[in-house]
């Protein structure tokens, strides 16, 4: 039987909507974590988008917590095969400990509970924000690049590298494990989450541009390449997962374009930027607000990352959705 956490989010709910439309056989079981009921519906919102309602209500819905050990205990009651995406995606200081104790403690829980049940292979959802910290004489990131503590880290990025340092734990441990990098994930259906709000601040008119660059990918692929991975005799591996690497200021015009709305047309210098997050801090502790524009978001702005997806291309002889065309499809779902 297979588990996945984080269903109620973007990545997990395209999990789950996959793994359900490529069971072998229809009694094959599918049980995701929940925390509270109303999360659920988004998951069955984006099926019933997909015209796949039949296939939800096939989904076993277990309550727990991944920083909740005995609540957890259910959840792995017959489990063989675990797809770890839940996360807390956070850049608010103020969220430190708590993006550190989901991402960290978490994934140990998980790796904890995948050892001491009969699980056979855990596949983890990671990030680019894991991957490492080019030298001076490298120009692309690759799955081979090295982590240097001594370089600035978001809190997320370390809370994504230690809950690797999980995973590689649990591999020595015994466990059979992939990890998968994806750049940021582009999908429909979660309009409030990770790159939805995107959608919806071009919807709403968003003014402003950047000139940073980082890789972005169709969720679809995510999950395909995560199911195919897990399913295959590759184990103990790590791949980036990336389409394309896009400036910002592109992805934001066919977002507009795709939207039928005016592009963003005032860029934001590096410097502006800088300003920014400054005059949002002083704005955040004086109304008490949550954080618009942190420093590491500042920066990703007008930072230039390129990665390499050559070594998933060549694992699995793949290919990726262009990222402008997938724009453009969903925004008509
Ligand atoms: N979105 C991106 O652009 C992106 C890019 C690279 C990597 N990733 C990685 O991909 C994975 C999935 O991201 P996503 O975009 O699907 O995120 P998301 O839409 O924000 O969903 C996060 C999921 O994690 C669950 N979760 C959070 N804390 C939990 C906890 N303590 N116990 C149980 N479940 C918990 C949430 O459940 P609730 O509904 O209860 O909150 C939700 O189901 C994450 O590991 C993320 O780091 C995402």
């Amino acid at each position: 039987m297979i588990l996945v956490t984080g269903g109620t989010g973007l990545v997990g709910a395209h999990l789950l909507l996959d793994l359900m439309q490529s069971r072998s056989i229809a009694s094959e079981k599918v049980r995701a974590i929940y925390r509270d009921s109303e999360s659920i519906e988004k998951t069955k919102s984006l099926f019933g988008l997909y015209k796949k309602s039949d296939l939800f209500d096939d989904i076993e819905w277990v309550r727990a917590d991944i920083v909740d050990i005995p609540s957890l205990e259910g959840a792995f009651q017959g489990i063989d095969l675990v797809y770890h995406s839940a996360a807390l995606i956070s850049f608010d200081p103020k969220e430190e400990d708590l993006v550190r104790k989901t991402n960290i403690e978490g994934t140990a829980n998980i790796v904890n509970f995948c050892l001491d049940s009969d699980v056979k292979k855990l596949c983890y959802i990671s990030s680019t924000a894991a991957l490492g910290d080019l030298a001076s004489h490298e120009s692309i990131i690759t799955e081979e690049t090295e982590w240097n503590p001594e370089k600035p880290h978001s809190d997320y990025a370390i809370s994504k590298y230690g809950a690797e340092m999980e995973i590689w734990r649990g591999q020595q441990e015994g466990l059979d494990v992939i990890i998968v990098n994806p750049g940021v994930i582009i999908g429909p259906g979660f309009p409030d989450q990770g790159s939805g709000q995107l959608f919806k601040k071009v919807a709403n008119g968003l003014p402003f541009y950047t000139l940073g660059s980082t890789g972005f990918v169709a969720v679809t692929d995510v999950v395909r390449i995560a199911i195919e991975l897990t399913r295959s005799e590759i184990c103990n591996q790590r791949y980036t997962l990336i389409a394309q690497n896009i400036v910002y200021r592109e992805i934001l015009n066919t977002m507009a374009d795709a939207l039928k709305v005016k592009r963003p047309s005032t860029h934001l210098t590096p410097l502006l930027m800088e300003i920014g997050w400054r005059m949002d801090l002083i704005l955040s502790s004086f109304f008490g607000r949550k954080r618009q524009l942190t420093k590491p978001m500042a920066k990703a702005s007008y930072s230039t990352s390129i990665y390499s997806n050559e070594k998933i291309k060549t694992a699995l002889k793949t290919d990726f959705l262009d990222i402008h065309q997938y724009i453009k499809e969903i925004s008509s779902l």
